[in-house]
C-alpha cells in the first residue's frame, strides 16, 4: 500500500474527488491547508513573481488542500497520470503528490488488515 499526499488548488478539489471515487479509494482525508512553493507564495495567476513593498516577511502562504489517500500499490501510477492530466494547468503553484510507503492498515469495525482494510 502507497499512501499519496496531494498539495493541490482549492479549486481542483471537486476533480480529485472525482477521480479518487473512479478508482474506488475507498476513502480519503481532506484538510485545508496553508503553503508555499519554490516561489514562497509570491506569483500572480499568471505566473509572474510579485513585488510587495513594506512587506516584512520573506514567505507568503497560499491557501491549498491537502488530500491524503491510501491506495493498493497497483493503482498508484494510474491515480498520478490521471490527477496529472486534470488538474496540471500549466502555471506555478499547481501543486505536489508526495508518496510513501504505508506498512499495515486496520478497519477497526472488523480487523480486517492490509489491502482488505482499505
Ligand atoms: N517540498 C515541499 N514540502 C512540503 N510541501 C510542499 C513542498 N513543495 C510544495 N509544497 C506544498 O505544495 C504547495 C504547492 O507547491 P507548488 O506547486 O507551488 O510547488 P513548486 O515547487 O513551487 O512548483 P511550481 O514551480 O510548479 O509552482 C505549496 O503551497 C506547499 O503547500
Ligand atoms: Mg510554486
Amino acid at each position: 500500500m502507497k499512501e499519496l499526499v496531494l498539495i493541490i488548488r482549492p479549486e481542483k478539489l471537486e476533480t480529485v474527488k472525482q477521480i479518487l471515487d473512479n478508482y474506488n479509494c475507498g476513502g480519503m482525508t481532506i484538510s485545508s491547508v496553508m503553503g508555499c512553493g519554490t516561489q514562497k507564495g509570491f506569483a500572480n495567476a499568471d505566473g509572474s513573481i510579485n513585488e510587495i513593498k513594506g512587506f516584512k516577511t520573506t514567505i507568503n502562504l497560499l491557501p491549498k488542500i491537502r488530500v491524503e489517500v491510501v491506495v493498493h500499490d497497483e493503482k498508484v501510477e494510474e491515480i498520478i497520470t490521471e490527477i496529472r492530466d486534470l488538474v496540471a494547468t500549466g502555471r506555478v503553484g499547481d501543486g505536489k503528490i508526495f508518496i510513501r510507503n504505508i506498512e499495515d492498515a486496520v478497519r477497526i469495525r472488523t480487523g480486517e488488515r492490509g489491502n482488505k482494510a482499505l
